[in-house]
């Protein structure tokens, strides 16, 4: 029996329809390196980070070595009642970074963003506010894949099968652009008016807004108007609504800031940050709070516990990986690298438009670059990745949403194969 017959007996994939993969095996990894996995059939790119958590690529010397070092010491204690030097200062560093003084460790995004929703709802209980129990959220985010994170995200096929076990929340549309600097990015007062009845229809109810900032990852990579996040910000807080952050995606140094909602004028009260925050070596995710939020807990006038805990809460492994990232993220100035890849990745997108003309709408941010095919279907759509994968770059795209998410120093020849590889696959996808 081949590896793949093995797998497909007893291995249930992530978010595949198993079907497919009688026609296109899953691909047998032996090694990774930067950019590049090794597999039986040679080399392959991997254009999309591995789900989006590979700012470095895969198997950074730095990280892996930390990691290395913490196992020499303690791999995992319970963090309820303990410390360590490495926990206190990864907690120190992101309180630099992102001027939020407390974080609160999971593992995963999802977990991440369930703590930020029960945080506000819970300080909001905790106030007395007894009306102010439902989420607002923009049209197509996407938070995880829990029945909280579905219940904030507006994405059919993730959410359609567990709709009615979910809660209602409220969706405002945002308005699209094709980056960040785009006029109707840095202008949008027109479409922020057009939505304000309706948000101020809804506001008595409103807990907390919760957002993927400029860039919506599982929509596609869509872009949309940062002048109309700064304005629904603006206006939340005026309204005494919570502003959270979904950095998940966006976190990091991927959009060429350390956050996406650097480039704002207005400032979340809850970050959440996760996949890259260990160059994507071990899972660990965070919560950071606002010194207000903890405050009310911290002096509630009855007793009021955050009583949220997972067994690998600030796994001292994971904690070791994300500290030796931070510190050479900062050494590298892996922020300037994202900007000047920015550059490279809309070239690339614009050659490949104009030989195939089969890519339209290309859109993007930093480390983000995005396009849409000019075929939807998915047995097409299968195939172009199956050809792409044989020509040595692994894919994915979201519906006909072709991206790339590569490691943020990928070299510049894997980033010239990549831009061939992908032309010639949709060429002869197109046949
Ligand atoms: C913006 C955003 N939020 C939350 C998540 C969920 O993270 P995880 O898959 O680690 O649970 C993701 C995952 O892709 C994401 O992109």
């Amino acid at each position: 029996m081949t590896l793949s017959e093995r797998d497909l007996k007893h291995i249930w994939h992530p978010c595949a329809r198993m079907q497919d993969f009688a026609k296109y095996p899953p691909l047998h990894i032996l090694s990774a390196k930067g950019a590049l996995l090794n597999t039986p059939y040679g080399e392959i790119i991997d254009a999309i980070g591995s789900w989006w958590c590979k700012p470095l690529g895969h198997r950074p010397e730095v990280v892996i070595s930390a990691i290395q070092d913490q196992l020499q010491s303690f791999e995992h204690v319970i963090t309820a009642q303990t410390t360590n030097n490495k926990m206190v200062e990864l907690g120190e560093k992101l309180a630099g970074l992102s001027k939020l003084p407390y974080t609160f460790f999971s593992s995963d995004g999802s977990s991440a963003v369930e703590v930020a929703l029960k945080l506000t709802l819970h300080a909001r209980k905790i106030e007395g506010y007894k009306e102010k129990t439902s989420f607002l959220a923009l049209n197509n985010g996407y938070h995880g894949e829990t029945l909280a994170t579905l219940s904030v995200s507006d994405l059919g096929d993730f959410k359609e099968p567990y709709k009615s076990h979910c809660f209602t929340s409220n969706y405002v549309k945002v308005p699209y652009t094709k980056g960040m600097n785009d006029a109707s990015s840095l202008n949008a007062k027109r479409e922020f008016f057009a939505v304000l009845p309706y948000l101020e229809t809804i506001k008595p109810t409103l807990n907390a807004l919760i957002f993927e900032p400029i860039v919506q990852g599982a929509a596609g990579m869509r872009t949309y108007s940062v002048d109309f996040l700064n304005q629904l910000l603006k206006w939340a807080k005026n309204n005494k609504i919570y502003c959270i952050a979904d950095e998940i995606m966006t976190g990091l140094c991927r959009t060429g800031n350390w956050f996406a909602t650097d480039y704002l004028t207005e400032k979340p009260d809850i970050m959440c940050i996760a996949k890259g925050l260990t160059a994507g070596t071990l899972p660990l995710s965070c919560t950071l709070i606002s010194q207000e939020l903890f405050d009310i807990f911290y002096f509630a006038k009855q007793h009021a516990p955050f009583l949220h805990s997972h067994t690998h809460s600030g796994n001292a492994l994971a904690i070791s990986a994300a500290l030796a990232t931070l510190n050479y993220m900062e050494t590298i100035d892996l922020n300037t690298k994202a900007t000047i890849l920015q550059q490279k990745l809309h070239q690339a997108f614009k050659q490949i438009s104009a030989q195939t003309k089969a890519l339209t709408n290309i859109r993007g941010i930093g480390g983000i670059i995005a396009g849409c095919l000019s075929f939807s279907d998915h047995e097409h759509l299968q195939r172009f990745t199956n050809i792409a994968q044989k020509r040595g770059a692994l894919l994915r795209p979201i519906g006909n949403s072709l991206y790339w998410f590569p490691p943020i120093n990928i070299e510049e020849y894997q980033l010239a194969k990549l831009t061939d590889i992908t032309y010639e696959s949709i060429k002869e996808s197109l046949l």
